[in-house]
């Protein structure tokens, strides 16, 4: 070797020294004293990690369980919060006690995300905490990550310095805890889908919708009441003598006849249960909700407007969305209560899937457009105080002349006719000429968006197909007359068409 060689290689190993120095003195600088803290707690480094997860809805769940688990007697818990800056990639129990792969830590009170709690209420949920536990089961330490925007959507607690064991029981203590504490039991929630593709619930709370406010013939209201609240009444007789309780209603009719209406005074009838009410894409989520509803049971599941979404398919699967909604009905538990809502205005998009899993969906029930004295009893629920001084003569040509709208439709009626009385300044007194101008508006063939929007269709209101107005009997579009459908045994009405 020349000197000068000589002279590059000294250089390189003194260079070399000093980088070998920096990167430990800067990884000792990284290492925040939380770490010499766990492995004091812990009495040294080499622990298994234990993990669980949990769907990020749970997160409120966990913390519920967390706040009562940590104050249990005997239990000495110190909670230390881990935060880190924006971008860094997460870590776990696993890097802490290495050291290795941890991003800058600040060390304090947790920071906390609000989460709904209830109906107008919140709870601060811990984003990364970490706890050093002592009680009989040992000395250990658990780490409650909560979901990491675009890295871990789930929540995870992990578990270091017992054996595998005796984490598994605390783990599953926590997760019993999560359940008997969970928040949305027994409340109104709607469940719709996050950018992120999983679900995020909400509390809901629905004024509730009187019997006598729902108007519908008597035996179609009373066929709704026996399958969706007798059962529950009965529940106890009927799961002594071996039969199930889990059963799907499908409200079927054209819109604006009071499918939703229906379900809300359902809803409100069972103020006990966990009620779930879904619609749109949160639809493609079916078989988590149908998991959320088994363990929060007793539950009433809404699905709305399944026509929508029941041939596309989930992300991955074969199976249209339908067959996975009634296979999530299929693998409910048979003894809980659980109450399925289906609502549609398209009922034979649905039959195909009924017919090929029969037993889901056991009842169907038409609400179809209002008869006369349906309409009479409409005009009396929205108008009462603003159409009282209407002749009764005008009153019954109201009620001829609607034939074949929705209730909907007399519902925005009585509101056209409320601002043209309102404009000649008489807002509390309809007169004969301010309800039949607004008729006259409502049923002009030009206006026909209004009327589909309405539920009318695009025929003439009085251009009824038989004399009394009752909906016209023969086939429902898409099904082969004469065929025999399992499900539709219990629907005499569903073989009616709807009239547009
Ligand atoms: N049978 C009814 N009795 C009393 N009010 C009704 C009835 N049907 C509809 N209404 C009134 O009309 C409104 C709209 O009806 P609703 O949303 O229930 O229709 P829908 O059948 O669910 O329609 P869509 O198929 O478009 O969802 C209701 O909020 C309610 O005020
Ligand atoms: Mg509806």
């Amino acid at each position: 070797m020349t000197g000068d060689q000589q002279q590059q290689a000294q250089q390189f190993a003194r260079d070399f020294q000093a980088f070998m120095e920096w990167t430990q003195e800067v990884s000792e600088r990284r290492n925040p004293p939380v770490i010499d803290q766990l492995h004091e707690h812990l009495g040294g480094t080499d622990h298994s990690v234990i993990s669980r997860e949990w769907s990020p809805v749970e997160h409120v769940n966990l913390q519920r369980a967390l706040d009562v688990w940590r104050r249990q007697d005997g239990r000495e818990v110190t909670v230390v919060g881990l935060s880190s800056p924006r971008h860094f990639s997460s870590f776990g129990l696993g890097e802490l006690l290495s050291g290795d792969g941890l991003p800058p830590l600040r060390t304090g009170s947790p920071d906390v995300i609000d989460l709904a709690s209830g109906p107008g209420q919140t709870l601060a949920c811990w984003k990364r905490a970490l706890l050093l536990v002592r009680d009989p089961c040992g000395t250990y330490a658990l780490l409650v990550n909560g979901p990491q925007p675009h890295e871990e959507p789930d929540v995870r607690i992990e578990v270091a310095g017992v054996d595998t064991g005796a984490a598994q029981a605390l783990l599953s203590d926590i997760d019993r805890l999560r359940s008997e504490l969970n928040v949305f039991r027994g409340q109104s929630i709607v469940v719709e889908s996050n950018r992120m593709g999983g679900l995020s619930l909400s509390f809901v709370q629905l004024p509730p919708v009187a019997r006598e406010d729902v108007i519908l013939p008597e035996e179609v209201l009373g066929r709704v009441d026996r399958h969706a609240l007798g059962i529950t009444a009965h529940a106890q007789t009927l799961r002594d003598a071996g039969q199930h309780l889990k059963r799907g209603l499908l409200l079927f009719g054209p819109p604006g006849t009071g499918k939703t209406h229906t379900v809300r005074y359902l809803i409100g009838r069972r103020p006990d249960a966990t009620r779930l009410l879904l619609q749109g894409e949160a639809l493609h989520s079916v078989s988590a909700v149908a998991g959320l509803a088994r363990e929060l049971a007793p539950s009433v599941v809404v699905l709305e407007d399944v026509d929508l979404v029941a041939e596309d398919r989930e992300y991955g699967q074969h199976n249209p969305v339908l067959f996975a909604l009634l296979e999530a009905m299929d693998g409910s538990a048979a003894d809980s209560d659980l109450l399925f809502v289906l609502t549609t205005n398209r009922a034979e998009v649905l039959e195909r899937a009924l017919v090929q899993r029969p037993g889901r969906v056991d009842v169907a029930v038409e609400i179809a457009r209002p008869d006369g004295p349906a309409r009479a009893r409409l005009l009396e629920l929205y108008g009462a105080d603003v159409l009282a001084g209407l002749p009764e003569d005008d009153r019954a040509r109201v009620v001829d002349r609607t034939d074949g709208v929705t209730a909907s439709f007399l519902k925005e009626l009585i509101r056209r006719a409320v601002l043209a009385a309102a404009e000649e300044g008489r807002a509390d007194r309809v007169s004969a000429h301010d309800i039949h101008t607004a008729l006259d508006d409502l049923l002009d063939q030009s206006q026909s968006v209004t009327r589909s929007l309405l539920g009318l269709g695009d025929h003439e209101a009085d251009d009824t197909d038989d004399e009394d107005g009752a909906p016209v009997e023969g086939p429902t579009p898409g099904v082969a007359p004469g065929a025999s459908y399992g499900w539709f045994a219990y629907a005499p009405h569903a073989r009616r068409r709807y009239r547009d």
